[in-house]
C-alpha cells in the first residue's frame, strides 16, 4: 500500500506543470530555484547562458534605459541586436526623444525618423543605457551593521550608510557604478554592478500611426496591432569604453547581441523576458489594496479625467499643439486606464477578500506556533491605514491636482528654486544662461491657453468634502469676489494674467536684468503664491504625517514578508520587482476574457487594415501600409500568408518592462515586450495564470516595417536573422 502510494506520489511530481508564469526572477539565483522548471517548460539552454560573470551571457545584450540625473531607475528595457550596439526597444520608450527631436517643420511623430547612416544618428543628451556586470547578495554585510534595538529610523540611515560604502567598494578604480536595492521589503538586499553608457542615440522610429497605432483607445489591451517599436545606438568611446556625448565616439562593441528568429511562435511555446520591471506589489494586506481600489486610485482617476479632456481637445484642434502635448497626454492617460483596469481586476478576483483569508491563516499560524513577533501584526496594519486614509488622500491632490496639475505651478517652483542663493553663484551669467535654455525648452512644449485651463479643472475638483477642509490649501480656495458666482474661470484667468511665468519674453527679459532686488519681485508673483502655498500645505503638515505612518508601515511590510517566509517554508518567493535585471518566463496562450470570448494569442496586418478609419486618429493607417497590404509585398515576414503584428504571453511584467526582449526556448528574440492585456492588470498585485498576459509586438512585424515600410535595410543587414 505504501509502495503504491509512493509511486503515486512520484507519479505526480514527476507530471506536475512547470510553475513558471508568476514570478519575476532575480538572474543570479536562476539556477537553484528556476532552472529545473524553466528546463520543464522547454527552455533549452542553462542557467550561466542568461547570467555568467565570467563569461559573455544574456545578460549582456539586456540594457536598462535612463536618465543621466537616475540612471538606476530603469524607465524601460532595450537590447542589442548587433555587433555594432544597435538597440531596439519600444516606440513609447523613446517616445520623450522622438518628439524633443520634433517640430512642424520636422515632424518625426508624425513622419517617422530613419537615420540614412550613422552620422545622421540623433543625439539624446541625459539618455543612460546600463548593462549589468555582476550581482552580489549582500545581506549578511548589511545585517552585520544593524541590532535589534535600533528604532527604524537609525535603521534606515544605518542601512544606507552602509549601503553606500559597499557601493564605493565595489566599484572602487573603476568606470562601474553599483547599486544597492532592497528585496522583500528589507529582509535581503542585493548589489548590481554596472557600465552606463551616456551616448545614446536615435536611429530609426516608424510615424506614430504605426508606433502608437491604436494610441490610448487601444492601450492596455488586447487584441493589439501597435508596431511598439524604435532603434537607438550605443556610442562608447575609441577604447570602446563608457564616454561623455562626443563626435568622437564609435558604435559600442557588445560582448553578446540577440540573434533574431523569424521562425514564428505556436501556442505553448516557451517564452522568457528578461528586463527591468519597475515596481509590484504582490504582497500587500488586503488593508492596503482596499485603501488603493477604494481611494486612492478613484480619486486619482478623477483628476486625471479633467485633465485629459482639456488636454485631448487642445491637441485635436491643433498640430502644433498635438506635438507639444503628445508625450504629456500619453503619460497621463497611461497610469489613467491602469488604474481603471486595476480596480476592475481587483474586484473580479476578490483579491481583498483572498488577503484576508491569507491573513487569518497567518494569525492562526502565529498563534498556534506563539510566534509572538507576528501576533497582532495585521491589526497593526489595520490601524495604521485607517490612520493614512485621510493623509494620503490629501497628499493624492497635492500632487495630482496641485504640484503636478497645472504644468505652471512646477515651472514657478523650480525658477523660484535656481534662484534662492543667487547671491552666492560665482558666474551669474552661466545661471542666467542655463536658466534662458530652461524657460526655452519649456515653452516649447507648453501652450499657456491650455494650462490656464487645466489650473481651472484643477482646482474645481481640488474644493471637494471628501479631503477634510484643513487639507485645502487656502490659495486653491476662491477668495469671496469670486465665490459668489463659484467663479474659477476667471480666477485662473486672472492668476495668469498676473504672472510672469506665463509670459514668456517678459520672463527672458526678467532673466536678463536679474539682481537681488528683482528677484525679490518674484517672490510676489501670484502663480509663485499659489505653488508655495500648496507646497507649504504638504510639506509641512502632510508629509510628515505621512512619512510617520510609511515608516511604520515600512516595518511591519518587512515583518510580514518574514513572516509569510516562514509559514510557508515550501514555497519560493520572488521579490517584488524593484527597478533591477529579473526573468519571467511561461508561455505562449490565449485566453478567456470574459463568458464566451477566446482570444487567439496572436494578431496579423489583416486586423490593422480592419481597424483602418481615416476619421479616427488612432486608427488611421499610412497609405504606405495599406499599399503593401493590398500588393501582399510581406517579404519573409510571414505566418500562414500573413504579417503577424502582435503576440501574447503568461510571463508576469509590469511597467519597466516595456521593450524588454521577449525570447524563445534558445534565446533567440522572438519579441519586444510593451504592454499588458485589460483583464489581467492587477497583476502588480494579484497574478493571475489564466488571465494575466503580456504584449509584445512580433519582431517579424519589427523587421517588415524596417525592411519593407521604411526601406532602412543598412539596419537589416547589421542583424542576425535565423529563418
Ligand atoms: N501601457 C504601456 C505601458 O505601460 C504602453 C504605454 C504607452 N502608450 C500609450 N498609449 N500611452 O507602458
Ligand atoms: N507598458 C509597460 C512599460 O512601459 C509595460 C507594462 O506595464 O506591462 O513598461
Amino acid at each position: 500500500m505504501r509502495k503504491i502510494a509512493l509511486c503515486f506520489l512520484a507519479f505526480i511530481l514527476l507530471t506536475l506543470p512547470s510553475l513558471a508564469d508568476e514570478g519575476m526572477w532575480i538572474p543570479m539565483l536562476l539556477k537553484k530555484y528556476n532552472i529545473e522548471d524553466m528546463q520543464k517548460a522547454g527552455f533549452k539552454l542553462t542557467a550561466e547562458d542568461i547570467y555568467d560573470i565570467n563569461q559573455a551571457s544574456l545578460k549582456d545584450a539586456v540594457i536598462g534605459l535612463g536618465n543621466e540625473g537616475s540612471p538606476f531607475h530603469h524607465f524601460c528595457t532595450g537590447e542589442i541586436v548587433s555587433d555594432q550596439g544597435l538597440v531596439i526597444t519600444n516606440h513609447h520608450c523613446s517616445f520623450g526623444m522622438i518628439q524633443a527631436h520634433s517640430s512642424l517643420e520636422h515632424n518625426y511623430l508624425r513622419d517617422g525618423f530613419w537615420a540614412q547612416s550613422m552620422a545622421d544618428e540623433l543625439i539624446n543628451p541625459k539618455i543612460t543605457a546600463s548593462i549589468l556586470v555582476r550581482m552580489e547578495d549582500v545581506t549578511d554585510k548589511i545585517n552585520a551593521g544593524l541590532n535589534a534595538g535600533m528604532s527604524e529610523n537609525e535603521r534606515t540611515k544605518k542601512v544606507n550608510e552602509i549601503c553606500r560604502k559597499l557601493e564605493a567598494e565595489a566599484v572602487k578604480g573603476t568606470n562601474l557604478a553599483a547599486n544597492i536595492k532592497p528585496y522583500f521589503n528589507g529582509n535581503q538586499y542585493f548589489l548590481s554592478v554596472f557600465k552606463i553608457f551616456r551616448d545614446v542615440r536615435l536611429v530609426g522610429a516608424p510615424n506614430s500611426a504605426i508606433g502608437k497605432f491604436g494610441g490610448d483607445t487601444d492601450n492596455w489591451t488586447w487584441p493589439r496591432h501597435t508596431g511598439d517599436f524604435s532603434v537607438l545606438r550605443i556610442y562608447a568611446g575609441p577604447d570602446n569604453e563608457p564616454a561623455a556625448i562626443s563626435d568622437k565616439n564609435v558604435p559600442y562593441k557588445p560582448a553578446k547581441f540577440f540573434k533574431i528568429s523569424a521562425r514564428g511562435v505556436q501556442e505553448g511555446d516557451f517564452t522568457m523576458v528578461f528586463g527591468y520591471p519597475g515596481t509590484t506589489n504582490e504582497y500587500l494586506t488586503s488593508y492596503a489594496i482596499d485603501q488603493i481600489a477604494t481611494v486612492e486610485d478613484p480619486h486619482k482617476i478623477k483628476i486625471r479625467t479633467a485633465k485629459l479632456d482639456v488636454i485631448n481637445a487642445a491637441m485635436e484642434s491643433d498640430e502644433l499643439l498635438r506635438i507639444k502635448y503628445a508625450a504629456k497626454a500619453a503619460s497621463v492617460a497611461n497610469a489613467w486606464k491602469k488604474w481603471q483596469g486595476e480596480i476592475k481586476g481587483l474586484d473580479r478576483f476578490n483579491t481583498v477578500d483572498n488577503k484576508r483569508v491569507l491573513e487569518n491563516n497567518f494569525n492562526n499560524w502565529a498563534k498556534s506556533n506563539g510566534k509572538t513577533e507576528y501576533i497582532g501584526l495585521t491589526d497593526r496594519y489595520k490601524a495604521l491605514y485607517d490612520a493614512r486614509k485621510e493623509y494620503i488622500l490629501a497628499a493624492a491632490y497635492a500632487s495630482e491636482a496641485g504640484l503636478g496639475g497645472a504644468e505652471i505651478i512646477k515651472f514657478a517652483r523650480e525658477i523660484e528654486h535656481a534662484l534662492t542663493n543667487y547671491d552666492k553663484f560665482a558666474d551669474k551669467e552661466q545661471l542666467k544662461k542655463s536658466l534662458k535654455n530652461y524657460i526655452e525648452a519649456f515653452y516649447k512644449d507648453y501652450d499657456v491657453a491650455t494650462d490656464q485651463r487645466i489650473l481651472t479643472e484643477m482646482f474645481k475638483l481640488y474644493n471637494n468634502e471628501e479631503i477634510g477642509e484643513q487639507w485645502i490649501p487656502s490659495v486653491v480656495r476662491l477668495s469671496p469676489k469670486y465665490a459668489k458666482l463659484n467663479d474659477y474661470d476667471r480666477y485662473a484667468a486672472n492668476l495668469f494674467k498676473k504672472s510672469i511665468f506665463t509670459h514668456k519674453d517678459n520672463l527672458l527679459k526678467f532673466i536678463d536684468n536679474l539682481s537681488e532686488k528683482s528677484i525679490t519681485k518674484i517672490e510676489k508673483d501670484p502663480i509663485l503664491g499659489v505653488a508655495t502655498g500648496i507646497y507649504t500645505l504638504y510639506a509641512n503638515k502632510i508629509r510628515p504625517e505621512l512619512s510617520k505612518i510609511e515608516s511604520e508601515l515600512k516595518l511591519l511590510n518587512r515583518l510580514w514578508i518574514a513572516g509569510l517566509m516562514e509559514m510557508q517554508p515550501e514555497k519560493t518567493f520572488y521579490p517584488d520587482a524593484n527597478s533591477t535585471l529579473r526573468v519571467a518566463y511561461g508561455k505562449i496562450a490565449g485566453y478567456h476574457a470574459t463568458d464566451a470570448v477566446y482570444y487567439m494569442h496572436y494578431t496579423t496586418l489583416k486586423g490593422i487594415m480592419e481597424k483602418d478609419n481615416p476619421n479616427i486618429y488612432d486608427y488611421n493607417v499610412p497609405q504606405k501600409l495599406r499599399d503593401l497590404y493590398k500588393n501582399r509585398d510581406f517579404g519573409p515576414y510571414t505566418q500562414d500568408g500573413e504579417v503577424p503584428v502582435c503576440f501574447i504571453a503568461t510571463n508576469h511584467t509590469t511597467g519597466g518592462n516595456s521593450g524588454s526582449p521577449v525570447l524563445d526556448a534558445e534565446g533567440n528574440l522572438i519579441g519586444l515586450n510593451f504592454d499588458r492585456a485589460w483583464e489581467g492588470v492587477m497583476s502588480d498585485m494579484q497574478y493571475s495564470p489564466e488571465i494575466c498576459r503580456n504584449i509584445a509586438v512580433d519582431i517579424r512585424y519589427v523587421l517588415f516595417i524596417i525592411d519593407k515600410y521604411a526601406g532602412a535595410q543598412r539596419l537589416i543587414d547589421e542583424m542576425v536573422i535565423i529563418h
